[in-house]
């Protein structure tokens, strides 16, 4: 069994409920529509950075990152400082009054996006999918149009609106959503018509956004959104050349464009703190949300100020989007990302644990891709290379065999055969190490497997 690097953290004693009553409370008293990962579900009660502690101080390297939510480690002191410091002072307050953190926080965030985007004000939401509703909602208004793009195998959240904007059936509740919206194919290199060799396949995928607006909408469109690294579809990147031809096309049919950067903002792609960035293209509107606050409830919608008036002929409110205790969290994350270098880390780290999944890649037969960038990177299983059919079980049984020897990751793909890695941005290459040796150990037990 590979052992865990070195940890300086003492948990705390635990003497709450145990994790079998917290099962069984959960089970009695929470819906049965939550689900949870693992046969032996796994109960938590503390965390230090990458780490992650169950209920009898078991250590784990936590590979997720709470769900690509903790950019700069789980409960970094510089963010709980800046937390427990409002805390001290208020707790609460709407947008109805002033209050400095969420003015500054602003100010801070706009600065993180290119001089001349026109990105220059911010609606804070409490999550990523309010912050879509937002998106879709201010490029129907601004543009006049309804018809709206989105791609195959995204995940944009769980509201009505955001779960009809997402493109995987197993996300999808069987019930009327997002009228006027309509999905394109997925750019997919691995599984689509056009692969990673070929290099105009940018172009290629993109004459389908084409198509769909000529034969599938009105002739103009509201919008179009995407995640330039699909997240819950299995991390899937989007073509070079790929965002210039699709927002062209939508510009011209009087669309504006819509990055989703939840999962991959805040420099965790590693070469350029927003997704988009890497493809040449300034969307209209941003959606941020998870990594923004370390963990704590905040998200935004960032657009121009032209577009974000279309919604002042009517009252817009929410009553814990920009509130100052997620606002000071929000801040201090981004002070940790500057001032520890937190982007340039991911991108050299992230190079390291990339490589060393390839390195797996060329001696285990069941992983079929490697893909992602920076600390964003999944493994893609398959039942063989010749058949690259995708298996789900296979990536069941890497991800539960992990856990056992202390590593923690994701699942997604739309039959769960991608496990995700995006730990918090502070893992150190010798957490790399021990991650690809666990990993090792599991894809060489999954291999004599009958599945
Ligand atoms: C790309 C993307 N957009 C939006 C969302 C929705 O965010 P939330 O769960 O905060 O509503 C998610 C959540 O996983 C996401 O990955």
């Amino acid at each position: 069994m590979p052992a865990l690097p070195a940890c300086k953290h003492t948990p705390r004693p635990y003497s709450g409920p145990s994790r079998s009553e917290v099962l069984a409370l959960r089970r009695a008293h929470l819906t049965p529509a939550l689900t949870t990962y693992y046969k032996e579900p796994l109960m938590v009660v503390e965390g230090h950075m990458q780490w992650l502690f169950d209920e009898t101080g078991r250590r784990y390297l936590d590979c997720l990152g709470g769900i690509v939510t903790v950019s700069v480690g789980h409960s970094h002191p510089a963010v709980i400082a800046a937390m427990h410091a409002q805390i001290d002072l208020l707790v609460h307050s709407t947008t109805i009054y002033l209050h400095p953190n969420v003015s500054q926080f602003g100010q801070r965030l706009i600065a993180t996006f290119p001089k001349d985007s026109g990105l220059e004000v911010v609606y804070f939401t409490n999550s990523g999918s309010e912050a879509n509703e937002l998106a879709l909602l201010m490029a129907r208004l601004s543009t006049g149009n309804h018809d709206f793009i989105a791609l195959r195998n995204a995940y944009h959240g769980m509201t009505n609106q955001a779960m009809g904007l997402s493109g995987l059936a197993t996300w999808k509740q069987p019930l009327p959503q997002a009228l006027g919206v309509r999905h394109a194919r997925c750019p997919d290199r691995l599984r689509g018509a056009w692969g990673y060799n070929d290099p105009d396949a940018g172009r290629k995928y993109a004459e389908d956004v084409a198509d769909l607006i000529r034969f599938g909408t009105t002739g103009a469109v509201a919008g179009f959104i995407a995640e330039p690294i699909q997240g819950v579809g299995g991390f899937i990147e989007m073509p070079p050349g790929y965002l210039q031809h699709v927002y062209s096309a939508v510009r011209g049919a009087g669309g504006v464009c819509i990055s989703d950067e939840v999962q991959t903002g805040f420099g965790r792609t590693g070469e350029t703190f927003w997704g988009f960035e890497q493809h040449g293209v300034t969307p209209e509107i941003v959606t941020v949300a998870k990594s923004i606050g370390n963990g704590a409830p905040l998200a935004a919608c960032i657009t121009t100020r032209k577009i974000a008036e279309s919604m002042t002929k009517r009252l817009h409110f929410n009553t814990y989007g920009g509130n100052p205790v997620s606002a000071a969290a929000g801040m201090a994350t981004l002070d940790v990302i500057e001032r520890e270098g937190v982007q340039k880390h991911a991108a050299d780290v992230g190079g390291h644990f990339k490589a060393g999944l390839r390195k797996l890649m060329e001696r285990h037969a069941i992983v079929g891709d490697v893909r992602g960038k920076g600390l964003l990177l999944g493994i893609e299983f398959v039942k063989d290379r010749a058949s690259m059919e995708p298996s789900g079980p296979r990536c069941a049984f890497v991800h539960e065999r992990a856990r056992e020897l202390g590593l923690l990751a994701g699942k997604g793909g739309i039959s769960g055969q991608v496990l995700r890695m995006a730990p918090p941005m502070c893992l150190s290459r010798e957490d790399c190490d021990f991650a690809l040796a666990v990993l090792d150990q599991c894809l060489t037990e999954a291999a004599s497997c009958q599945f």
